[in-house]
């Protein structure tokens, strides 16, 4: 069981994080729940039992989901009405009462909320890996791709060709007329938006997909979304409207026996792209070495005709979970160079893109 010392230091770190990724109300929240476990206020007898780890379990995010998910359901009128969405200046002391209040009268709610891990998509990533898909198609000299993502959680990502990117200076890409704009600070070139891309195939799973359809699914997507980033809520509807519309589905499936199975298949003519963000953290080790040996074997297989390419956005390795700025790599046999691509943030923007460098340390 997680000891009150560290659920309140787990409060403590994920408040100062919200506090720089721009989320001053999930700070403050976080901030005010900390110093009522620290005082054993009402919060303790929901969460200092607490038989996990806290930081791995991702408990603070947990609890304020828990909180905007009876805010968005209408299922707690007070607590909505003293939420950033209410269009008020938000007074920490009325949100923290009428928080406590929605916690004693939808506590079942609350509790199975907390229960379940949390469930996140993050459509601003693509605009991180809009670069490296460019940059492979430019390399691949325009061969349709077939795509398979792993840990896609509700498939947010998949039709990242299809949204509008506005880079800045860097300018923009995509059709003009998409539903899904996202709009992401640039430093650093203009990546290839010369790239002839075309899409042959898509397919994506997930342990715990999230089913697009599924009403409840999608609270829980949205509740996952920090209450004061109202551009964030609407970039994920757009984009689960836009994944609704073109009926795209992410198949229940560990990765490793996913990527495995896809991977013995050989694409004449394609190139194939393995991609995946924010997902191998949360990847048992076993997981991970069988994906690597499922990445070299294609690697082994890949030739001008049939290219491969492992493309993702994780944080540098052997930080843990959350750790350190994501970097996009990318390797492309047969070849077979490894290259860091960019860094980001954990939310996808802002980008620092490198180029198509050959290095892979960029510290
Ligand atoms: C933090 S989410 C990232 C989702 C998405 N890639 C994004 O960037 O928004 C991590 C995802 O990995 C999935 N996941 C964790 N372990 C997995 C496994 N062994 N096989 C497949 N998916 C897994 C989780 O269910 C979750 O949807």
């Amino acid at each position: 069981m997680a000891s009150r010392t560290e659920l309140i230091e787990a409060f403590r770190n994920q408040s100062r994080a919200c506090a720089e990724l721009g989320s001053p109300f999930m700070a403050s929240l976080l901030e005010t729940a900390a110093g009522e476990l620290e005082r054993s206020g009402s919060i303790a007898g929901l969460l200092a039992s607490w038989l996990g780890d806290p930081v791995a379990d991702a408990v603070p995010l947990r609890f304020a989901a828990a909180l905007h998910a009876l805010v968005l359901s209408g299922t707690a009128p007070e607590l909505a009405a003293a939420y950033p969405s209410s269009g008020q200046a938000t007074d920490p002391a009325l949100v923290w009462r009428a928080a406590l209040a929605a916690i004693e009268a939808r506590r079942p709610d609350v509790e199975s909320f907390l229960s379940s891990p949390p469930q996140t998509n993050e459509v601003g990533r693509s605009a991180a890996m809009l670069g490296g898909f460019l940059q492979i198609a430019k390399e691949a000299g325009g061969k349709p791709m077939r795509l398979l993502e792993i840990g896609a959680s509700a498939g947010l990502n998949q039709p990242w060709d299809q949204y509008r990117y506005e880079l800045g200076e860097a300018g923009q890409w995509g059709p003009s007329d998409s539903p899904v704009t996202v709009q992401a600070e640039w430093s650093g070139p203009q990546p290839p938006f010369d790239a002839a891309v075309k899409v042959a195939e898509r397919a994506a799973c997930d342990s715990a997909p999230v089913d697009p359809e599924d009403e409840q699914a999608r609270l829980r997507l949205r509740a996952y979304v920090w209450a004061d980033q109202p551009a964030r809520m609407a970039l994920l509807d757009a984009a689960v409207a836009l994944v609704r519309r073109l009926g795209l589905r992410v198949e229940q499936g560990e990765a490793a026996a996913w990527v495995t199975e896809r991977l013995r298949e050989r694409a004449e003519d394609r190139v194939t792209v393995l991609f995946h963000s924010i997902a191998w953290e949360y990847f048992p080790d076993d997981t991970k070495t069988r994906i690597r040996d499922a990445v070299d074997a294609a690697g082994q297989d890949a030739d001008m005709d049939a290219p491969f390419a492992w493309l993702r956005l994780e944080p540098p390795a052997g930080n843990g979970p959350g750790g350190g700025q994501p970097e996009l790599r990318l390797t492309l046999w047969p070849d077979g160079k490894e290259r860091c691509l960019a860094q980001a943030h954990t939310h996808g923007p802002p980008v620092c893109w490198y180029g198509a460098g050959e290095d892979t340390d960029h510290g």
